[in-house]
């Protein structure tokens, strides 16, 4: 005898409550069963019409509740089913599997010969100073002994700010020298790296903004053998114990006398020929005695005390340094560039 449609019902709800699915193909097989396009629920709709008439709304109600139940019981088990898996991954989880290699970056080659050659003055005692890269004209020319209508000023083609005569992107770290001595009282010593901006065309071997290190030192009795001297300390940290310089007589307006100082590079190959011209030198930077003008302009009283300074390009000794042939190279962030640089500091 075929059971009425209640007790069909009933044994469903029966099987229903029984259901324990523990995992994924058996939640499936859940899902088929009671919530599928032709489940076992929904096939019993059809029985309604075996239902006497006042029965039928409460036998409707029956199903929804167990349709209801189904789909609750569905998402409570897949949300277990879930969690398990979780936990089951961190069970599976070796601990003493090597971890994956973090993704360190590189420094930038400039940023290594800056450390590199602000180490070097550090040890005898330069102080880091760093100072902006948007200037008046009084600090990057006026103070620096450079008026207006001085040649020098043509030398380095600036760039002033839209529509000013005032504000410009310094030209050479020199402001720095200006800058601290305005604010500073003697004895001075310090080191500024930084960026520098030249109205150039940009080529293989010169470029619109490039990085220099100023060096500055003011005291009572500096003298001109101190410079050299401190120098030639730079040179052989730098170059290698038994490198050798030369300083040739120079000109900048804030300096007297002034001096380039160039290194022995050698002649061992046809390369060195090339950097050299030849000669066998690079030059390697500008200095000088303070100029008085410079040191009354900046409010430090000539007759007291004297000083030096020293200022230097950073691309080409590190195109040098690291055999780079296009100096647009450091500014244009190719990590495939960058990358060789690894693990240098
Ligand atoms: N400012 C000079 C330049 O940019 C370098 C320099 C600095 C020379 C300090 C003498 C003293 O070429």
């Amino acid at each position: 005898m075929t059971k009425n449609p209640f007790e069909q019902a009933e044994e469903i709800a029966v099987k229903l409550a029984a259901e324990l699915p523990t995992n994924a193909d058996q939640l499936e097989q859940f899902r088929i069963t009671y919530l599928g396009s032709k489940n076992i629920i929904k096939a019993l709709f059809g029985e309604i019409k075996n239902v006497e008439n006042e029965r039928k709304k409460e036998f409707g109600q029956v199903l929804n509740d167990l349709k209801l139940k189904a789909e609750t019981l569905y998402e409570g088990f897949k949300e277990q089913l879930d969690a398990n898996k979780d936990d089951q991954q961190a069970l599976n989880f070796d601990v003493t599997a090597p971890s994956k290699p973090t993704n360190v970056g590189s420094r930038h080659p400039i940023s290594i010969l800056l450390n590199r050659i602000i180490n070097i003055f550090e040890r005898i005692g330069f102080v880091v100073a760093e100072e902006r890269e948007i200037e008046t004209d009084w600090y990057n020319f006026t103070a620096m002994n450079t008026p207006d209508d001085h040649p020098a000023r043509d030398m380095q083609d600036t760039f002033y700010l839209k529509d000013s005569t005032e504000y410009l992107l310094r030209t050479h770290t020199s402001s720095v020298q200006a800058r601290i001595m305005t604010t500073q009282k003697p004895p001075i010593r310090i080191i500024a790296p930084g960026r520098v901006y030249r109205n150039e065309t940009i080529s293989a071997r010169s470029h619109c903004q490039f990085h220099q290190v100023e060096g500055l030192y003011i005291d009572k009795g500096v003298s001109f053998a101190d410079l050299k001297q401190t120098l030639l300390y730079f040179a052989r940290e730098m170059y290698g114990k038994d490198t050798q310089i030369r300083l040739r007589p120079s000109f900048f307006p804030f300096t007297e006398p002034s001096a380039e100082m160039d290194v022995y590079w050698g002649l061992k190959n046809e390369d060195d020929y090339r950097i050299t011209k030849g000669t066998g030198w690079l030059e390697i930077l500008g200095c000088g005695m303070v100029d008085p003008n410079v040191l009354s302009n900046c409010g430090i009283d000539p007759d007291v005390y004297t000083g030096f300074a020293f200022g230097m390009g950073i691309e080409r000794q590190a195109m040098l340094q690291y055999k780079i042939t296009d100096i647009r190279q450091f500014f244009e962030n190719d990590v495939r560039f960058l990358r060789q640089f690894k693990g240098a500091i």
